[in-house]
């Protein structure tokens, strides 16, 4: 399945849906094209009001195959992390303002294989998030007081958290994301891609009564990539978040070999079969892909090894008697 177009992505916030009829509000999601849902989790104490929990949240998994990025605003995450990795939770982000230990659920939630995020309400410093930064991959910007949908977008907060949010993730060298919750819509989401923000938090713009929710979901993105290329890219449109491109060809083991050094790196890649050529050993090429965010390091890191590795081929393929049996895959 190719990437979808654009760099901006939305998580579509389901609290301002029909919460009666949430399976129907995941189907319309996916099918506008949100590229994740949202789950605002409120427990009436950390926030003034209440909404749902793991078990509601293990049934939406149940009826979308999209990510699902859960919002703790609840004052003991901690208490109940187990739970919502249970229920499916793809990335989890919790509040730095909760007064119990924020590490011991940040390492939970990676321990799982999920994301981890912590998220700042606009009154809170940025700063108070540094202490776990080398704990996170995902730094959450509440431009709107947390607790409810439909409030007007803080700019101001934006504007002083963006860049310090993107610092903090610099220790990620890919998949770290910045992500703007409250007030994102067709009005906001230029200034919200201007500020190089990842994933764009949406919620009530899409629920909104007589608005055609793909529509909405094609605007939003579209303006949000607007404000990238002219305020992040100098004028180049971003290219699709997830494109793949081929670093090398080689023969599967040689392959396994390029594929091997750069996971273990702590860089991802993947090989797949290509369309290349069936070597002796009647087994075809493999390509070796890399995300395009990390291309450059990649080719800083590991240029010379797949250097070495396709002269090997070479001479690999040499050493075999001139006949080439079929591609046995
Ligand atoms: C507010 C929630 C937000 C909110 C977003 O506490 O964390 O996710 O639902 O809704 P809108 O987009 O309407 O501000
Ligand atoms: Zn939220």
């Amino acid at each position: 399945m190719s990437a979808p177009p654009g760099r901006a992505r939305i998580s579509a916030s389901i609290l301002d849906s029909d919460l009666a009829n949430l399976g129907n509000s995941v189907r319309r999601l996916g099918a506008a094209g949100a590229d994740r849902v949202h789950l605002d989790v409120m427990d009436g104490h950390f926030v003034p009001n209440l909404t749902f929990g793991p078990k509601t949240i293990a049934g939406i998994r149940r009826r979308t195959r999209l990510p699902l990025d859960a919002h703790l605003m609840i004052s003991e995450p901690g208490r109940y992390i187990g739970e919502y990795l249970d229920a499916g939770c793809d990335s989890v982000t919790i509040h730095v303002e909760i007064e119990e230990p924020i590490e011991p659920t940040l390492r939970a939630i990676k321990a799982a294989g999920r994301a981890a995020g912590l998220a700042v309400k606009p009154g809170t410093p940025i700063e108070a998030l540094e202490p776990y930064a080398p704990l996170l991959d995902i730094v959450m910007i509440m431009t709107v007081e947390p607790g409810f949908g439909g409030q007007s977008f803080m700019a101001d907060v934006l504007r002083a958290k963006a860049e310090p949010a993107r610092q903090l993730l610099r220790h990620k060298l890919v998949g770290g994301e910045v992500h703007v919750d409250g007030g994102v819509n067709r009005e906001t989401a230029e200034i919200v891609g201007s500020m190089g923000v990842d994933i764009l938090v949406v919620g009530s713009a899409l629920f909104l009564r007589g608005r055609d929710m793909a529509r909405e979901v094609r605007l939003i993105k579209a303006l949000a990539d607007e404000g990238f290329q002219y305020g992040q890219n100098e004028g180049v449109p971003p290219g699709p978040r997830d494109r793949m491109v081929l670093l090398a060809v080689l023969p599967k083991h040689l392959a396994q070999q390029l594929w091997r050094e750069i996971h273990d790196g702590g860089l991802p890649a993947v090989m797949l079969r290509g369309d290349g050529q069936v070597n002796p050993d009647g087994v075809r090429d493999y390509d070796v892909l890399v995300p395009a965010e990390v291309e450059a390091i990649i080719h800083e890191r590991h240029d010379a090894t797949g250097a070495r590795l396709l002269e090997e081929a070479g001479a690999w393929r040499a050493s075999f008697p001139s006949s080439v049996p079929s591609d046995r895959g």
